[in-house]
């Protein structure tokens, strides 16, 4: 697994209260989770069981998105918060805390996503409730499309948290000496074109895989060199070998 995926989300981890990003890049598998909050990411990297990977939305038509509001605001909004930033009231008290899907899950693969709501915390031992005995497919796929649709609307106000929790977090390692400044101006860089790329990135398969094949895009597109690549590798483990991710 590679590690630099982390940092891609090392924000969303900070929202989760997560201590110890370092645990997961070894492989973890479900079962020794151990209630850690560092569990996200490995969530987010877990293989999808075979019954649901390659799985794909479907396209959103007619009522789909009015239906996936209201089968939200029904069931999930307690937790996710009504603009699926995790911030609901009964969410509050959770550990690991509700994640913030409207912004996840941009970036996760519509199998993942259709896994996760379906199946819930039960293989994970979360709180997340299994939704497949309760909403028909077609249900999960309108309340998907529409927390994805409320995530696009709420992208600014997540991107700018973000955006300030990781200028933090470089500060912090610039003024520790643990990383130049040259360093942190480039690791953001290569981290905006990464998450921009992302955003857009339709194509299936894992977080890992596919954030391998965007940065390997970007490259090849001219947009980052791979010496940048390298250098946003080697500062992700400086930050997460130093302590620095939040
Ligand atoms: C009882 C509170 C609760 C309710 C209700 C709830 N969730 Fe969750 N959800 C969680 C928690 C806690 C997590 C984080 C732990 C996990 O990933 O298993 C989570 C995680 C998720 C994830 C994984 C996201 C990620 O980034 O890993 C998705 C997708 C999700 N929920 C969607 C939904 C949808 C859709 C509904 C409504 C149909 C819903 N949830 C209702 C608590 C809840």
């Amino acid at each position: 697994m590679k590690k630099y995926l982390i940092i891609l989300l090392a924000s969303l981890l900070a929202a989760c209260g997560a201590q110890d990003s370092t645990t997961i890049m070894g492989g973890e598998g479900p079962g020794m989770m151990g209630g850690g909050n560092s569990g996200m990411m490995m969530r987010h990297h877990v293989q999808v069981p075979a019954e649901y990977a390659g799985k794909t939305a479907p396209v959103v038509t007619g009522d789909a998105l009015a239906d996936g509001a209201e089968i939200y605001t029904t069931n999930c909004a307690t937790c996710h918060g009504e603009t699926g930033l995790g911030d609901g009231p009964a969410g509050a008290a959770l550990d690991p805390a509700p994640a913030q899907i409207a912004h996840t899950t941009q970036m996760l693969a519509d199998d993942l996503v259709f896994y996760r709501v379906s199946e819930g915390g039960t293989p994970f031992g979360t709180a997340m409730p299994a939704w497949k005995d309760v909403l028909t497919e077609q249900q999960i796929w309108d309340v998907i499309a529409y927390v994805r649709a409320m995530g696009q609307g709420n992208m600014t106000q997540v991107n700018q948290m973000q955006a300030a929790q990781q200028d933090a977090m470089l500060t912090d390692a610039v003024n520790q000496g643990a990383i130049t400044q040259e360093q942190a101006d480039v690791f953001r860089l290569v981290h905006t074109e990464l998450e921009n790329y992302m955003l857009t990135d339709t194509s299936q398969g894992n977080t890992s895989e596919r954030e391998s094949a965007a940065l390997a895009a970007l490259v090849e597109a001219g947009t980052v060199t791979q010496q940048q690549v390298d250098e946003f590798q080697s500062v992700h483990d400086i930050l997460s070998n130093g302590g620095f991710m939040p």
